[in-house]
């Protein structure tokens, strides 16, 4: 099965709306949120449709969608750039390189200055994002822990280069 990384297109955000419901139930007994009365998250996609600012971006396996990177202006410790807002793949397709795959196409997708950030008690993503970020800066990025504001947890930054 090929593997498609791609900007997502207007037919693909029904998708999107799916997997973020499984991401957002997923992540719940780490991520404390109530689901409304039909038991959906419902997470927000309005400004990923509207707004040139952010940017959606799908994996497929074949037809079959297999995760989701949400990347946003840069909001928690720099003033410009990016901001990984959120980063999901289906449990099915983990551990196989589509994480690694989709995360080095969004990045590389957005070059300039970074952030990315991971909550204290996610460990796997930490061990994900440390490797994964290690490998397209060549180990060039700082690490912070930030433990006051809106957003708290240990995040990277890091530039991406433009492509030759
Ligand atoms: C974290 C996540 C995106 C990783 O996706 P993935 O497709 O499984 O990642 P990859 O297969 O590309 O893994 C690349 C490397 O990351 C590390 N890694 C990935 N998952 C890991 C885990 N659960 N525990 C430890 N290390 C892990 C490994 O070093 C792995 O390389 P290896 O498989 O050769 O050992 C996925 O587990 C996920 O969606 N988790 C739930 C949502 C989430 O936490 N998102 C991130 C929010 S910051």
């Amino acid at each position: 099965m090929t593997l498609e990384l791609r900007k997502a297109r207007a037919e693909d955000f029904p998708a999107l709306q799916q997997m973020l419901e499984f991401y957002q139930y997923d992540l719940s007994d780490i991520w404390l949120q109530d689901a409304d009365t039909e038991a959906r998250y419902g997470y927000s996609l309005e400004r990923y449709r509207l707004d040139e600012r952010f940017h959606a971006h799908v994996a497929l396996v074949g037809s079959q969608y297999a995760g989701l990177a949400l990347v946003s202006p840069a909001v928690v410790t720099l003033k410009e750039g990016s901001w990984m807002e959120q980063f999901f793949v289906l449990k099915r397709y983990r551990r196989t390189g589509i994480g690694r795959a989709l995360a080095l196409h969004s990045l590389k997708s957005h070059p300039g200055p970074w952030e990315v950030g991971q909550m204290p008690s996610n460990v796997a993503a930490q061990v994900f994002w440390r490797k994964v970020i290690s490998e397209q800066t060549c180990g060039e990025y700082v690490e912070v822990q930030v433990t006051e504001g809106w957003w708290q947890g240990h995040l990277q930054q890091f530039h991406v280069q433009t492509a030759a």
